[in-house]
């Protein structure tokens, strides 16, 4: 069964405490929060995701899933460790140099992380196989990063089967997130593909029932 990570980038603020123990009380398996920095996307989403984060930090047992998309890395990887999360994803397409690739995985090892790498849907998935034995988790989107509430594209699917072989044909022990309009009408075939978790938004946020909604999520895995 794949495990849900729920986004919170389009929760909204008025209500934030009490949709965030919704969805806790939903039986997902993580929080997903989606830091946009203005650079490597157009949106800015430091301040909300800041604000998310300790909130979280101080209200749930859920393990944190920080997936950064911005252009300086080393940087947020050391603003969000404060809210000690569970992994820190950044994107490969924001680093030029290899060497910087893997100072950066030392980085967030160094903070008692796990380390996970993104790539866009543009992104070819060969460029994370020299990685993949030195982190965790490999994100591989699924939607252009930048807002929710995007359509998947289908064709990053096959970017998922290419990978989810290749780790099998490795023995590594990476697994695999997919992020971007994953919803109860696109979670089986992006399950079906090789993934371990799944990032849902307002596959969720937009329904009425969170915990029927991750149920059946879950259930069509
Ligand atoms: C996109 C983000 C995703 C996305 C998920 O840049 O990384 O996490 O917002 O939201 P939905 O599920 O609504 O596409
Ligand atoms: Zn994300």
């Amino acid at each position: 069964m794949v495990e849900i990570s729920a986004s919170v980038l389009d929760v909204k603020e008025e209500e934030a405490t009490k949709i965030l123990y919704n969805l806790e009380v939903a039986k997902i398996d993580y929080f997903h929060i989606d830091v946009m920095d203005g650079k490597f996307v157009e949106k800015n989403t430091v301040e909300k995701m800041n604000e998310y984060g300790n909130l979280l930090k101080q209200i749930t047992t859920l393990p944190l899933d920080v997936h950064l998309m911005v252009e300086d890395v080393e940087t947020y990887v050391k603003l969000y460790s404060t809210i000690e999360p569970n992994i820190i994803t950044f994107q490969l397409e924001a680093i030029q140099e290899k060497e910087k690739v893997y100072k950066i995985i030392e980085l967030i090892k160094s903070n008692n992380c796990k380390v996970g790498i993104a790539i866009k849907p543009g992104t070819d998935v060969k460029e994370l196989y020299e990685f993949l034995p030195y982190i965790n988790m490999a994100l591989i989107m699924t939607v252009e990063p930048g807002k929710g509430g995007q359509t998947l594209i289908p064709e990053t699917l096959r970017k998922i089967k290419i990978l989810k072989e290749y780790i099998k044909q490795k023995n590594l022990d990476t697994f695999i997130e997919a992020d971007g309009g994953i919803n109860e009408n696109t979670i089986e075939e992006v399950a079906n593909a090789g993934i371990d978790i799944a990032v849902v938004g307002n596959g969720i946020l937009k329904t009425e029932n969170y915990k029927e909604t991750v149920r059946r999520l879950k259930s069509l895995t």
